[in-house]
């Protein structure tokens, strides 16, 4: 069965340096980062205790939560060994004319409800 991805374009601008950011894509808060020249975009909320990881930091390919520093990787969304855990990770796509980011299909009813 073939996965059917909704794209969502963004409303902001996003800078082109570095950063980690909290956006928010149709009233839902997600983490924006840029590392080096790639864009990933995560669920906000640490699965650990609930910390909000846009104001955590990229170390190494992950995303490190502010609250205890438990690291998530940036592509697969996997917690380092030992964590157990795992965050969404949802694709972006960088397009003339501008940044979208995609949903599987059934999941923006269940993400944005
Ligand atoms: S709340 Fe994120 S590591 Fe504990």
């Amino acid at each position: 069965m073939q996965l059917v991805m909704k794209w969502v374009k963004l409303e902001v601008t996003l800078p082109k340096h570095d950063f980690v950011h909290q956006i928010k894509v149709e009233g839902r808060k997600l983490c924006m980062v840029r590392d080096g020249n790639r864009l990933f975009s995560v669920q906000n909320n640490c699965p650990h205790a609930g910390g909000i990881l846009s104001g955590g930091w990229c170390k190494n390919g992950y995303l490190i939560c502010p609250i205890h520093r438990w690291e998530y990787h940036l592509e697969t969304g996997r917690g380092a060994a030992g964590q157990g855990d795992y965050i969404d990770v949802y694709p972006v796509e960088e397009q003339e004319d501008g940044i979208y980011i995609g949903f599987k299909a059934g999941w923006l009813k269940r993400l944005f409800r």
